[in-house]
């Protein structure tokens, strides 16, 4: 059993089993919290993921549960709270990117991006509420392209990621109430499978940013689970950079 800021509470993170998500797991759990995580195709790595975390002391399950699929992410909420017994923590981190000028988007990579980016979190979060209590977290995982987006490209990905931005300023005034808070983490670039730290696009990247080089799962991870513990009660509403220091 692993103790920390955390301990007691349970957590699920969509997007579990690669990337960032997987950093967010191994932190949550690092600090204490059991962790449930989605995955929509990489079943191999989601259970190197939970077993990492066996490993450690910790708790953590995958679920397939795939953000596109509306009653996916219902089941996944569902199956956390049976599995733990409760939920306190919601990490919607599940998301992708077609980087490609709008005239040679397809309406279906258009669809994917705005079902999964922002849609699946609105259900995610929609079904958390009926367990959610005091203490209660929510933490979107944004984009600092929501704020900035020095090339050309990402338009309907930047846009997907300032509707979360959006959503949770406004959610903020709903959940307050009920001793919730609900934040949005806007990473820079992070080195995962979807933007690596040797890819084609990384030297655009690293030319707009104060500091020069990609951030990792893990630093993420990080400040995540401080957004998730006890000392952040008075955070929320808040879009926060970790995105070290992207400018454009
Ligand atoms: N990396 C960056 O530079 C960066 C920067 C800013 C923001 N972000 C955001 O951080 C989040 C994670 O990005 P990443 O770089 O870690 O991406 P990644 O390496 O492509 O990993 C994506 C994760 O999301 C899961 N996922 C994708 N589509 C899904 C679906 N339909 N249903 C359920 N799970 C799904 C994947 O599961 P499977 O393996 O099963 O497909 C995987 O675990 C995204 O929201 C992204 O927009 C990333």
């Amino acid at each position: 059993m692993v103790t920390g800021p955390l301990e007691g509470k349970s957590a699920l993170v969509t997007g579990g089993s690669r990337g960032v998500g997987a950093g967010i797991v191994a932190r949550l759990a690092a600090d204490g919290a059991r962790v449930a995580f989605t995955y929509a195709h990489s079943k191999e790595r989601a259970q190197q993921v939970a077993d990492a975390v066996a490993a450690t002391g910790g708790v953590a399950q995958a679920i397939r549960a795939d953000s596109l699929v509306e009653v996916d992410v219902v089941s996944a909420v569902a199956h956390t709270v049976d599995h733990f017994g409760g939920l306190d923590i919601l990490v919607n981190n599940a998301g992708v990117g077609s980087f490609t000028e709008i005239t040679d988007l397809t309406m279906t990579e258009i669809d994917a991006m705005l079902t999964v980016n922002v849609r699946s979190a609105i259900v995610a979060i929609r079904e958390s509420l009926a367990h959610l209590g005091e203490g209660g977290r929510i933490i979107n995982i944004g984009s600092i392209n929501a704020d900035r987006m020095p090339f050309p490209g990402g338009s309907i990905y930047a846009m997907t990621k300032g509707a979360l931005s959006s959503l949770t300023r406004g959610l903020a005034r709903e959940l307050a109430p009920r001793g919730i808070t609900i934040n949005n983490v806007q990473p820079g670039p992070v080195d995962t499978d979807a933007n690596p730290a040797d890819g084609p696009a990384a030297s655009a990247m690293l030319g707009v940013m104060a500091v020069d080089r990609f951030g990792t799962a893990a630093e993420v991870g990080a400040f995540v689970s401080f957004l998730a513990g006890p000392e952040a009660a008075y955070i929320t509403g808040a879009s926060l950079n970790i995105d070290g220091g992207f400018g454009g």
